[in-house]
């Protein structure tokens, strides 16, 4: 897998967008167009400092000559948030990946609930912005701890999506009854929601006990947590071969293959970390991988032909790998 080719944005703006949260446009280049995005889509930013991280675009897909992104400050997170609060100016210019989207909106007709817990609200505005402008129904339920730590409020409170949104601060309004949420939605609604993992697993839960069929609920999957070692106990060293070359690179106990792989300079970017966003993703010719990722479907994982290197391990002493 050579490294896919990357766009060169120009930081157009930055303005603070709640507590905690900034909201950033990027432009192209002059003379340069965007590739266009589906609601739901994300960037995989590359920051000062080296770092790729995923976020998610809140702009309306319609817009063709601006990508715009929330981000919260994550004091515990990997810096990738805290570089983009402190380090990252106005004019500067940022390489990014070309949009990619797996929250993407279903094109049916059935009602949408959008359901946003904190900066969850990023995927889910540009979801809102595009299901208004094309008068299909939708309702979007939005719940923060505090209102100051809510963004996008002034877009959300006017307009064309004031008399959908509903917003739920816990501070003020208590707890959010998420089954009276789901008991209010119209027959054969679909269910999109993004925020804490917490709060996913707690919508899902709601709808599951409901009898809401798999196939009307969608959710983002960058808060996902990692998955486990392989069943049967303890991760083990393997060895990885780079087809071609025959160079062997050494995973050891408590590395990720991704990084031992970028450690010996090979070429490969890593964005979520986690096995969700498919930045990662490496061609096998030989070996079985462990597959730890949520990118891959089982079926995809069954054929063992490719594998995410920033999370998956090897079910073997060696693999071999394309890069
Ligand atoms: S970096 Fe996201 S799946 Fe590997």
């Amino acid at each position: 897998m050579s490294a896919p080719a990357l766009l060169q944005l120009r930081v157009a703006a930055k303005r603070p967008a709640a507590q905690g949260i900034v909201e950033l446009t990027l432009e192209p280049l002059p003379g340069q167009s965007l590739p266009a995005f589906t609601a739901g889509s994300h960037l995989d930013l590359h920051l000062p400092g080296g770092l790729v991280r995923p976020y998610s675009l809140s702009n309306d897909p319609a817009e063709t000559h601006r990508y715009v992104l929330g981000v919260l400050r994550e004091e515990a997170s990997r810096g990738g948030s805290v570089a983009v609060h402190e380090a990252l100016q106005v004019g500067q210019m940022l390489a990014a990946s070309a949009p990619r989207n797996h929250f993407a909106l279903q094109p049916t007709p059935a009602p949408k609930l959008l359901l946003a817990g904190g900066i969850g609200i990023t995927p889910v505005l540009s979801m809102a912005r595009q299901l208004a402008r094309e008068g299909r129904p939708f309702q979007l339920v939005y719940a923060g701890r505090t209102r100051d730590r809510m963004a996008f409020i002034d877009e959300l409170s006017a307009g064309a999506l004031a008399a959908h949104t509903r917003m739920h601060a816990a501070d003020a309004d208590g707890v959010l009854d998420l089954g009276a949420v789901l008991d209010a939605q119209p027959e054969g609604a679909e269910l999109y929601v993004c925020g804490p993992l917490g709060f996913m697993d707690a919508v899902f839960e709601a709808a599951a006990a409901r009898q809401w069929d798999a196939s009307r609920l969608h959710r983002e999957l960058f808060a996902a947590a990692p998955v486990a070692a392989a069943e049967g106990g303890e991760d083990s060293a393997f060895e990885i071969e780079i087809a071609g070359t025959g160079q062997i690179v050494p995973v050891p106990v408590g590395c990720t293959a991704a990084k031992a792989l970028q450690d010996a300079g090979l070429p490969l970017y890593t964005s979520c970390e986690q096995g969700v966003c498919g930045t990662c993703l490496t061609r096998v010719v030989s070996g079985t991988p462990d597959h730890r990722d949520q990118y891959l479907t089982p079926e995809e994982q069954a054929a063992n032909d490719q594998f995410l290197p920033c999370c998956s391990r090897a079910r073997c002493a060696r693999l071999v790998v394309e890069l």
